[in-house]
């Protein structure tokens, strides 16, 4: 059965800017109420002030801390009478940089955020889940969660980590109903570079274009609504991801020398 926003349940986390503001609005404009939560209050206010009345609610909080987790979750059962039919774990940072030089605090704070919250958060949900209806877990990764890209160890390590535990899951709860779906975006122009952590003010990113975060959020509720596992989006990304397959050590070659 598809997954319908229409009278569902929703979560949204890294709702104030890019991908999951976008996510938020089209989910509340087809009829699904979202539980929003992020850090800053006024984003999440902003984003309220565009979506149909009553559609949102938002939790202000630092997604890594258990009280923030809990609180959105009572807050969606609250509103779902014991039921939640999708969490979107889309929150997520990055930093640009040689690891030899990193400190371990930028790891530590990568995984925080991009893993250990995403996983504790699927954890505590998944009883309001069962009751859900057609109920998905959407995990938003990156195409660097399928190949590693050198200067960005950490968050490549994070986003194969939510990549890995997608793919466990999602056989773990197959029995229960729940679908886990694994979105895989490319360079998004969102406010995620303006955000990245421990990290030197002339780094820049490579990348094969980029997808406005409207984009990346219909193609992320048509994966959802389709029950989709797993989805790569844009050509380049792809182009990526199959490279990889066919020949890692061609790939690893040429990053080796574009790095240089
Ligand atoms: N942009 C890209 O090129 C790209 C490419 C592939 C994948 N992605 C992935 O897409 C997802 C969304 O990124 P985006 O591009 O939309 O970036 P963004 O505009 O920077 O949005 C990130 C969101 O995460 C929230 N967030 C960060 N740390 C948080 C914390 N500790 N607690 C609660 N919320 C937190 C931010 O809100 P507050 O600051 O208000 O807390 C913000 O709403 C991320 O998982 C990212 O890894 C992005």
């Amino acid at each position: 059965m598809h997954w319908k926003p229409k009278n569902s349940i929703a979560i949204v986390t890294g709702a104030s800017s890019g991908i999951g503001s976008s996510l938020s609005q089209l989910l509340c404009q087809a009829g699904c109420h979202v539980v929003a939560v992020a850090r800053r209050a006024e984003r999440l206010e902003e984003l309220a002030g565009t979506v149909p009345n009553g559609s949102l609610s938002t939790v202000v909080g630092d997604i890594t801390q258990p009280e923030t987790r809990s609180r959105v979750l009572d807050v969606a059962t609250t509103q779902g009478d014991g039921r939640l039919d999708l969490l979107i774990n889309n929150a997520g940072i990055g930093a640009i940089g040689p690891f030899s030089d990193a400190s371990p605090e930028r790891l530590r704070q990568i995984m925080e955020v991009n893993f250990f919250a995403p996983v504790e958060l699927t954890r505590i949900c998944i009883p309001a889940l069962r009751l859900g209806r057609s109920p998905v877990i959407c995990n938003i990764s990156s195409v660097l969660g399928h190949r590693a890209v050198p200067n960005k160890s950490e968050y490549c390590a994070s986003k194969f980590a939510i990549h890995g535990f997608s793919d466990s899951l999602r056989a773990e709860l197959a029995c229960d109903g729940i679908q886990v779906t694994l979105v895989s975006p490319s360079t998004t122009r969102s406010e995620f570079f303006d955000s990245l952590i421990d990290t030197a003010s002339d780094s820049s990113s490579k990348s094969l274009g980029s997808w406005s975060p409207q984009k990346v959020a219909r193609s992320t509720i048509a994966a959802i609504r389709w029950r989709r596992s797993e989805v790569v989006l844009s050509l380049g990304g792809k182009a990526l991801v199959y490279a990889d397959r066919l020949s890692p050590p061609l790939l690893n070659a040429i990053l080796a020398k574009s790095k240089a």
